[in-house]
């Protein structure tokens, strides 16, 4: 019976498709085959297995307020749960965002947790750099710094700062004298004061030079646009020592802008 069926098959496939049954079969399964390779590369596939999803897609930066260098210590991205942080400057930014970059395992992730302005400033990766002491940079790598600020500030949300740490608290044993301690904390407290109107005047500096260079560009457009103006008009009307002028001061726009 079953013998007889097959035979039926394969004479119903000759008789319909003219192909001999081995043949047929063998298109067949080339078409399948070849249905489910272009299907699977179009449609991708329709169940992804489900993707941990970490802090950044879920949370949006959470303002800390000030928070201590140790503190600071606990967003360095080994739990997923807390938000990825790192400080220039005393400023702590969200670069949760940048998880490739600071999260375990990134080519950056040890400046995540912590104040890395001297490493950045310095261009080092040393641990010995990987703080927020200042001391002794020079002027290429307080600048070198200020540009990495920008880059943070324009990139990443600020979320807090860091909270400085008390002041020690004054000697009170009687092996120094009390007027001995007393200027040298003052001059400490000078020396910390001159540090932060030098950094002030820093920044205002950094921030005219920023808009001198709108400015001038602002100018620049302007010039353009007189030139323009002077150009584009009809000189023909004018005679005598204005037309010679105006031949003068257009030979000098055709020269300045290669026309
Ligand atoms: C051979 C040397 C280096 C190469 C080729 C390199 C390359 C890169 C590249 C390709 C990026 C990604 C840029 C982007 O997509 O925005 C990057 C980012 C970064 N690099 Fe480097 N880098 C080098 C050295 C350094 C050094 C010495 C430091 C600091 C000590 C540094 C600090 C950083 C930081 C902080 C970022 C991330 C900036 C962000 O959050 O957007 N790099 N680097």
């Amino acid at each position: 019976m079953a013998v007889q069926l097959l035979e039926t098959l394969e004479q119903s496939i000759t008789a319909f498709t003219g192909l001999s049954p081995a043949t047929f079969i063998t298109l067949l399964a080339l078409s399948v085959a070849g249905y489910y390779a272009v299907s699977g590369f179009f449609a991708g596939d329709n169940h992804p297995p489900p993707r941990s999803r970490s802090y950044e897609e879920d949370m949006p930066p959470v303002q800390l307020g000030e928070v201590s260098e140790e503190e600071l210590k606990g967003y360095n991205g080994n739990d997923p749960k807390k938000p990825l942080l790192m400080a220039i400057k005393g400023q702590i930014f969200d670069v949760s965002q940048s998880r490739m970059f600071y999260g375990p395992g990134g080519p950056y992730a040890l400046f995540a947790g912590k104040d890395a302005s001297r490493a950045l400033a310095k261009m080092s990766f040393e641990e010995k750099d990987l703080n927020g002491d200042l001391t002794g940079l020079g002027v290429f790598e307080l600048e070198a710094l200020q540009d990495w600020e920008y880059k943070f500030m324009n990139k990443y949300v600020k979320v807090g700062t860091i909270k400085k740490p008390e002041p020690a608290p004054e000697p009170t044993t009687n092996d120094q004298p009390a007027e001995s301690s007393s200027v040298a904390s003052n001059l400490t407290n000078a020396f910390s004061e001159m540090n932060r109107r030098l950094q002030d005047i820093y920044d205002l500096g950094a921030q005219r030079i920023e808009e001198n260079r709108e400015v001038t560009e602002i100018m620049r457009d302007r010039q353009w646009a007189q030139d323009f103006e002077f150009y584009s008009k009809p000189h023909d009307h004018l005679t005598g020592k204005a037309l010679k002028m105006a031949i003068q001061q257009k030979e000098r726009i055709e020269k300045k802008y290669n026309l």
